[in-house]
C-alpha cells in the first residue's frame, strides 16, 4: 500500500469519529451510487483507457502522439489554465521533482513548459526565450475551448509555429484538446486540421488530469502514463468498500468534517519535498473549487516546508486557532545525500555530519508536528512510500474521493464552479467583448469611483 493516514494526532475523542458514522457512509453511497448533485460529471469515477468516455483509441493515440512530439520537437509549450494546466504540471514536477524540464529524462522525454495560465506578457517573452531556436510544438488544452487566458497565449505561440514553419508546418506542431464537439477551439482544429484529443463531457477541469488534458504532457515529458493509470486503478479498488474504519478516504472525509465543526476551518496541506509543490496547487484548486459553495467548506492552503516553516511557520504556531495541518510526507527520498563532516566544524554542525538529508528533514517534520500540535493545530499524516508515476495516479484518486465524500458531507454539489464566471464576466464587460454591452458603463462608473 503506498498511501498511508495517520489520525492520531487529530485530537479525536474515542466517539467522534463513530458519531459521524451514519454521515460519511450517506455521504459515500450518495457518490457510489451516483445519485447525488452533479451526478453527470462523474466520470473520474470510471476513467479508464478502456471506458466510454475515452474515444476508441484515445488512449494509443496519446501515446503516439506523445512519441512524435518528442521525435520533432525539444520543447512542448502546453497551453491551459485551471483544471486544464495545474494537474499534468503536478505530475510532471512530483515524479520528476523541481527541475524536472533540466533533469535527465526517462521514456525519451523532451521539456514541457506551461502557458496559457496568466495574461502576463513578461511570461511569454521568458518563455520565447528558453525556446530561442528550439524546435517545439503545441497543446493547447482548454474544455470549453472560449477561455480567454489559454486563447491569448494560443494565438501568440500560433503565430510563432507559422512564422517559423509556415502554416503546413505549424499545424502539424499543434495539438488541441477540447471537447469532442463544441467551443471556438473544436471550430478551430477542425478548420486547421490539427490533431485533437478529448476532454470527455462527465469530466469537469479538475477531473480531467488523467484524460488527453493531463496525460498528453505527461507522456511528451516522460512519463509512464500506463503505470499512471495503473496507480489509479489500484487506488478505486482500495477506496470501493463503504467502511469507514478501514476505507482512508472515508476517514479523511469524515476528520475533515470534524475539524470543520470544531472552527478549523483552514486546512493547511503541508510536505517537506519541493517536488510537492505543484501537487498542492492542484490540491487548492480541487477542493476550493469543489466545496466552496453555499457559504460552506474549509479554505484549503499548502505550505511547502521546510521553507515556509520560515516564513508561516510563526502563524501556524501561535496564530489564530482556525487551523488543521495535512501533512503530506514522503519515505523514501529520489537519492539520499549526506551532511560532509568538516574538521574544522566553524558551523558548529559537526553534530549532523554523516546524517542522510532524508533523515534531517523526518526529524524537522516530526519536531514540527510535536510543536504544532502543541500549539493548537490538529495534524494529520498522509505517507506516501515514493514519488513515482503509479502513487501519483494512486494520489490523485484518493483526493478525489475524498473531495467528493467531503462535499456531499456537507451538502454541496462539488462538480460544478459558478463563482469561477463572475470575474469572466467582468472582464469580458471591460474588455468590450460582443454580448456584455450592458455591464460596461455600470462596472466602469463603480470603479472610476474607487480607483
Ligand atoms: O475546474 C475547472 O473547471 C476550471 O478550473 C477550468 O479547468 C478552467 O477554467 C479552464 O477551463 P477550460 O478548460 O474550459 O479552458
Amino acid at each position: 500500500m503506498s498511501i498511508k493516514l495517520n489520525i492520531n494526532n487529530a485530537g479525536l475523542r474515542s466517539h467522534e469519529l463513530d458519531q459521524t458514522r451514519f454521515l460519511v457512509e450517506a455521504a459515500f453511497h450518495n457518490l457510489e451510487s451516483k445519485q447525488g448533485a452533479g451526478n453527470d460529471f462523474l466520470g473520474w469515477m470510471d476513467m479508464d483507457e478502456t471506458a466510454a468516455q475515452f474515444a476508441p483509441g484515445e488512449f494509443e493515440r496519446i501515446k503516439a502522439a506523445a512519441k512524435k512530439i518528442q521525435g520533432q520537437s525539444q520543447v512542448l509549450i502546453a497551453i491551459g489554465i485551471g483544471g486544464s494546466y495545474l494537474g499534468a504540471r503536478a505530475a510532471l514536477e512530483f515524479t520528476g521533482g523541481s527541475f524536472y524540464n533540466q533533469v535527465a529524462k526517462r521514456n525519451g522525454g523532451i521539456e514541457v513548459y506551461f502557458a496559457g495560465n496568466n495574461i502576463s506578457s513578461a511570461y511569454v517573452s521568458y518563455l520565447m526565450q528558453i525556446i530561442g531556436d528550439r524546435d517545439f510544438s503545441v497543446n493547447v488544452i482548454s474544455k470549453s475551448g472560449t477561455t480567454t487566458e489559454p486563447a491569448v497565449a494560443f494565438r501568440i505561440f500560433k503565430e510563432k509555429l507559422e512564422q517559423k514553419y509556415g502554416k503546413e508546418g505549424a499545424k502539424d506542431r499543434i495539438y488541441a484538446t477540447t471537447d469532442a464537439k463544441k467551443g471556438a477551439l473544436r471550430g478551430l482544429a477542425e478548420a486547421e486540421g490539427y490533431e485533437t484529443f478529448v476532454v470527455p463531457d462527465t469530466t469537469g477541469g479538475r477531473f480531467s488530469v488523467l484524460t488527453a488534458v493531463g496525460l498528453l504532457p505527461m507522456a511528451v515529458g516522460g512519463m509512464d502514463i500506463d503505470a499512471v493509470m495503473q496507480g489509479y486503478r489500484d487506488a478505486r479498488a482500495r477506496y470501493a468498500v463503504c467502511d469507514l474504519d478501514n476505507n482512508d478516504v472515508m476517514r479523511y472525509a469524515a476528520t475533515r468534517f470534524i475539524m470543520m465543526l470544531k472552527g478549523k476551518k483552514i486546512e493547511i496541506l503541508s510536505n517537506y519535498e519541493p517536488a510537492l509543490t505543484q501537487f498542492g496547487e492542484w490540491y487548492k484548486q480541487l477542493m476550493a473549487e469543489s466545496e466552496g459553495k453555499d457559504q460552506k467548506g474549509v479554505f484549503p492552503v499548502t505550505a511547502n516546508f521546510t521553507t515556509d516553516l520560515h516564513s508561516i511557520g510563526q502563524f501556524i504556531q501561535d496564530g489564530s486557532r482556525t487551523l488543521f495541518e495535512t501533512v503530506l510526507w514522503v519515505e523514501k527520498s529520489a537519492c539520499d545525500i549526506a551532511v560532509p563532516h568538516d574538521p574544522a566544524n566553524v558551523d558548529g554542525l559537526n553534530f549532523a555530519s554523516g546524517k542522510t538529508m532524508q533523515f534531517m528533514n523526518e526529524q524537522a517534520m516530526h519536531g514540527t508536528l510535536l510543536a504544532h500540535v502543541d500549539g493548537g493545530v490538529p495534524n494529520l499524516i498522509i505517507t506516501l512510500d515514493e514519488l513515482n508515476d503509479h502513487n501519483f495516479g494512486e494520489l490523485v484518486f484518493f483526493f478525489w474521493k475524498t473531495l467528493g465524500v467531503s462535499a456531499y458531507m456537507l451538502g454541496v454539489n462539488p462538480f460544478n464552479q459558478p463563482g469561477v464566471e463572475d470575474y469572466k464576466k467582468n472582464m469580458f464587460a471591460l474588455l468590450g467583448k460582443p454580448g456584455y454591452e450592458d455591464m460596461k458603463a455600470d462596472l466602469e462608473a463603480r470603479l472610476n469611483a474607487v480607483l
